[in-house]
């Protein structure tokens, strides 16, 4: 017999402490710890073993390979790895109102290899719901909306569903289970409704999608063990006054991570964007210092961005250094290095670094590109008209070789970019692409100085 009664859990991190505190210990979280109440358990040792308990591995049984339902959605086809497996349970998070909702919706408008579809909603009402469907042009006969929170409800509602049927819930902080006496949103309650629902897809065999809420941080509100217990995580990204959706894959048991799906809001629902590359660019050839262009690689495709820097005077005793879709800690160590290797002065110079387009960028070869567009913005003069860069900077000042180089250079060839700054060793004659190799982030510094005196030189 266990008695689990007056623990005190983090509704941050979910860690367990046997007095209250005002400070979590473990994620340093205020006024996160809170006593709930869990009801005992009996342990049943007589529980038997059904006879074909273990299954012997032999990868000749097709007995056990489940399929995949393709939706009318390629961008999400890409990003679960080709399609919805069968009974697999998918965490969809994002802030709110970039469009979860709108995109759960698009996917039940219709996937002819499913039988039913459910909605259940339980933050709209039916009406909002059915509103936004007629908006988005969607009329699916398969599919049934509901609108609660009750989790026992939802499971009784469910007893007679088909198999190979997909159920939407939206969100998994306000659905409840009585059985747990906190309240909806609160670790306990999100982490017993979630592994129920994860029994429900497995014994059902149904796939069920559940949204999840994201803190201020950008995490999936709720223990991180929730992340553990689904198949995949997703999570859709972006700047709500952008009109682009990222939809980035976290974790996939069943495909490949850091695959992304990109989309744009339209005033009739989410659209996708078939050439990335060309969306989050600008005017290629301005003339507008502190720009660069980053051919990055997100998953398995190449994408091109526009990297965006401002250096300018700080009033500030300590000098700013903000980045919107770039780690800023990155950022902190590029200033250094141009600092030492570069002998730029920052000391008295704030930074702020943007991705265009609300995409947020993770890979080191961006260092290039944004060490470019710092240099471009503190000698105010432009880069090179149609270049791109890619290449990760040491401490010592070095470029580093990017993997995939060359499908790099082949996206920017393709969109009619006609010079490359990169650490690139070997032939690459076959693409319509100058090569400049960078071995040294000075050597960058050298070309916008002496194209820094050109220009000085004609104005005078
Ligand atoms: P929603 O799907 O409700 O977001 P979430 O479920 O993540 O909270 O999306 C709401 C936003 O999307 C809202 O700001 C309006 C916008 N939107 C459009 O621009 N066009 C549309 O066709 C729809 C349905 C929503
Ligand atoms: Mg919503």
């Amino acid at each position: 017999m266990v008695s689990l009664k007056g623990r005190f859990l983090c509704q941050a991190c979910g860690a367990v402490f046997s007095k209250w505190l005002g400070q979590c210990d473990v994620c340093k979280e205020w006024n996160s710890v809170v006593e709930e109440t869990v009801g005992e358990t009996e342990i049943n040792d007589l529980t038997t073993v059904p006879e074909n308990f273990f299954t012997r591995l032999d990868v000749s049984t097709t007995q056990f390979i489940a399929s995949r339902h393709k939706t009318n959605i390629s961008e999400l086809d890409r990003v679960l790895g080709g399609g919805l497996v069968d009974s697999s349970v998918i965490l969809l998070g994002g802030a709110p109102g970039i469009g979860k909702s709108t995109l759960l919706l698009q996917i039940v408008s219709d996937i002819p290899s499913i039988n039913e579809f459910i909605y259940l909603s339980a933050e709209e009402s039916i009406g909002q719901v059915l509103m936004r469907a007629r908006r988005l042009g969607i009329s699916n006969p398969k599919l049934k909306v509901a609108s609660t929170t009750n989790l026992n409800q939802i499971f009784n509602a469910l007893n007679t569903i088909q198999p190979n049927s997909l159920v939407i819930i939206d969100s998994i902080q306000t659905v409840f289970s009585e059985a747990i006496q906190s309240p909806p949103g609160s670790v306990s309650q999100v982490r017993y409704c979630t592994v129920e629902l994860v029994n429900f897809a497995k014994s059902h065999n149904v796939i069920v999608i559940i949204v999840g809420h994201v803190t201020k941080d950008g995490t999936i509100a709720g223990p991180k063990t929730l992340e553990h217990m689904v198949d995949c995580v997703l999570s859709f990204e972006g700047d709500r006054t952008c009109d682009y959706r990222i939809l980035r894959g976290e974790k996939n048991r069943y495909g490949p991570i850091d695959e992304i799906g990109v989309f744009s809001m339209t005033n009739t629902g989410l659209k996708e964007v078939s050439n990335p590359s060309a969306a989050f660019l600008s005017d290629r050839n301005s003339k507008i210092s502190g720009i660069a262009v980053f051919s990055g690689i997100e998953g398995t495709r190449p994408i091109l961005s526009e990297i965006q820097a401002l250096v300018s005077v700080t009033g500030l005793q300590i000098p700013r250094r903000t980045a919107i879709g770039f780690d800023i800690n990155r950022l902190s160590m590029i200033v250094a290095v141009l600092s030492k290797r570069c002998r730029l002065q920052f000391s008295n110079k704030d930074i702020y670094v943007n991705i265009a387009g609300g995409l947020r960028i993770n890979e080191p070869a961006a260092d290039l590109a944004v060490a470019a567009a710092i240099i471009s913005s503190t000698f105010n003069t432009p880069m090179p008209v149609n270049s791109v860069f890619f290449g990760e900077i040491g401490l010592s000042g070095e470029v580093r070789q990017s993997y995939l180089a060359f499908s790099r250079l082949k996206e920017a060839s393709k969109l009619g970019y006609c010079n490359a700054y990169a650490s690139i060793p070997g032939d690459i004659s076959e693409l319509n692409i100058k090569v400049c190799q960078i071995k040294f982030v000075k050597e960058l510094l050298e070309i916008v100085r002496s194209k820094h005196q050109s220009n000085s030189e004609a104005a005078s």
